[in-house]
This record gives C-alpha cells, structure tokens and sequence, in this order.
C-alpha cells in the first residue's frame, strides 16, 4: 500500500514480517526458526554487498591472496561460509551445521546452541564467480530429533524432514526464495531499505515447460534414458539453457516451467551436485511449488543419506516433464 499517492510502500511485507507471520500460525512456535532466517538473511545482505563490490574490492580469485595494503584478502567463497556460520552460530537456534566448504560438521558452541541443524552451500556456482555470472546461496533447516548431544547422524535426515529450506540469487537483483513448508514465497533485496521485500508470492511451477538445462558437454557419458530424453526434447525444438549455477538454473525452471537436470555420468555414477545442501533444499522448494524432483529412480527427498556430503544424480522441475524422464528410466529397467 503506497501512501498518499507516494512510491513509497509504508506497509511492504519484509520477509521478517512474513516469518513472523507464519509463526503467529503456530502457537507452539517460540521464535527460534524465525530468529534463524533472520541469520540467514543478514548472511546473505552482507554476501550480496560483496558479491556487489567484489572486482572494486579484490574479493575475486583464490583465497590466499594478498591485496595491495599487503593483507590476506577473504575470497568471496571463504567470507560467505564465514558469514553463514556466524550468524548462524550466534543466533542461539542452531546446534549443528553441515557446509560444502567443510569436510566435518561444524558443532555449535555449547552456550549458543539452539534445536535446529542447517546444511548449506554458502556460496554455489564457484565457477560463475570471476565472470560476473549469477550464483547463489542454498540452505536447508532440520529439526533436532534425540537428545543426545548433537553429532553427524543428526545431519543424517532425509529430505522430507525440512523444516524450511530457500536459496538466495545474486544475479541482476538479490532475492530470497522460500518455504516453511506451506508454499514458496520468493522476496527481492529493496537495497534503498536493506529489507528482502515480498515480490513473487505463492510461487508455483507450471505442469510442463518448454526449457530443459543440463550440461551438454557430458553427452558422451550418459545413461540412455537421459540420451533419448534429450533427443526428445530437440525433435520438439524445446530451448536449451544453461548457466552452471544450480540456483540460477532452477530458479529460472520455477519461473518459467522445464526441467533441470545433473545426472549420472559414466565418469560420476552419482553426478555432481550434493544430496543436503544442493538437491534437497533445491527439491523441496520445487515440490513445494507443485514440481517434483527425482533421481530417475526415486524422489530426492526420500533418500536417507549416509554422509554429509554425497552426491545424487537429480531431474526437477515441471511435473510433466520430471515425469517423462521417470518414464523412461522404467523402459530403460535402469
Ligand atoms: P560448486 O559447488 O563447485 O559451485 O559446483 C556446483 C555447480 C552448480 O551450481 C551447477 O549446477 C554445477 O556445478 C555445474 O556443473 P558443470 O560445470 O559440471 O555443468
Ligand atoms: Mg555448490
């Protein structure tokens, strides 16, 4: 609502307000998943200022560089993990955090620890970073289910446990995309305000698309459901893009329908992209949007994992067409 004819939204729907809004649904709820999300969104307001800056900065290339006043200089990989667990760790709700930038769980300081465990790629599409492409952030949160101090196997949970899970997406704007579960919502970074602002309520993915994403270079190495699906979608002269940023590339699938797709290769059986804090908070946000998301074989999120960071060849996307390729790994007997 813009008051007295101003451009000025006095009463804009902020994500806190939204969260807290959801929380009101719950009267169980004590605040802590809704002081967690207002970690992750600090993170990712700082990384999105960086992202921003980073040639002027010299945030670019490998860690471990030294800038012109003779510093080390925190590459932008290395500060967004930092960012993630800080204020994660310093938000009192989470006792245990899983992060693609480091081999174990990183357990949270006694006095600090809250009931929930997030996994997250805290800065995904490292190859987009110096060319100034769109990358993102992922995460999925877990409630802590036993009471015995937090270790791995509580990192351990299945998709179908996540509480909430999102992604932010530094590309030509900032934006938050996420679900507690009951639908996606999808908020754009006002940078005048410094506040994500509701733009893209109640996000829903079509039931078939005309776009399908994957990696083309690897047509030599795939199974011959992919290769014929593949086939399929160029006879219909379906279009074809890829941006090698997961977040990127799935974003667009939600907002314009068609299937993302990393599958198995015969170089790599399980494919790229890790089960906890790629393919599962990336499923659960399309299913929540009325998609679907397979291996081929089974949904993602039904996969109980055995280690923090295994991988899974994943199809998502439009429901349609996720269906499709479930077809043809039938015929295939795959
Ligand atoms: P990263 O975690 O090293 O950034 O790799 C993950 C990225 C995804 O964002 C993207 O979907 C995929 O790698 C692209 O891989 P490829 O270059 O093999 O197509
Ligand atoms: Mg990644």
């Amino acid at each position: 609502m813009t008051s007295h004819g101003s451009p000025i939204d006095t009463n804009c729907m902020t994500l806190t307000r939204f969260i807290l809004q959801e929380q009101r649904r719950h009267p169980e709820a004590t605040g802590e998943l809704t002081m967690l999300i207002m970690g992750i969104q600090t993170a990712v307001k700082s990384i999105s200022n960086a992202v921003r800056k980073a040639g002027i900065a010299s945030l670019f290339g490998m860690a471990g560089d030294v800038n012109v006043q003779g510093e080390e200089v925190k590459k932008l990989d290395v500060l967004a993990n930092d960012l993630f667990i800080n204020m994660l760790s310093s938000s009192f709700t989470t006792c245990l955090m899983v992060s693609e930038e480091n081999k174990t769980v990183i357990e949270v300081e006694k006095d600090h620890q809250g009931k929930y465990i997030v996994c997250f790629d805290p800065l995904d599409g490292s190859s987009n970073i110096d060319c100034l492409v769109s990358i993102g952030s992922i995460f999925a949160i877990y409630r802590k289910t036993t009471d015995s101090e937090p270790n791995v196997n509580d990192a351990l949970q299945p998709g179908n446990k996540i509480v909430a899970a999102g992604y932010a997406l530094y590309g030509s704007a900032t934006m938050m995309v996420i679900s507690t579960g009951n639908g996606v919502n999808g908020f754009m970074l006002d940078p005048s305000i410094g506040e994500f602002v509701l733009t893209d309520p109640n996000m829903r993915i079509k039931e078939k698309g005309k776009i399908y994403s994957l990696n083309e270079g690897y047509a030599n190495l795939w199974d011959p459901a992919v290769a014929e699906y593949v086939q399929g979608k160029k006879a219909k002269k379906a279009g074809a893009r890829y941006i090698g940023s997961m977040v990127a590339d799935v974003h667009r699938t939600i907002k314009y329908g068609g299937i993302f797709m990393y599958p198995a290769t015969t170089d790599s059986p399980k494919g790229k992209l890790r089960l906890l804090y790629e393919c599962n908070p990336m499923s659960f946000v399309v299913e929540q949007a009325g998609g679907k998301a397979t291996t081929g074989k089974m949904p993602i999120l039904d996969i109980i994992p055995t280690d923090i960071h295994q991988r899974t060849p994943v199809f998502l996307g439009s429901s349609g067409d996720v269906q499709e390729i479930i077809d043809l790994y039938q015929k295939h007997h795959l």
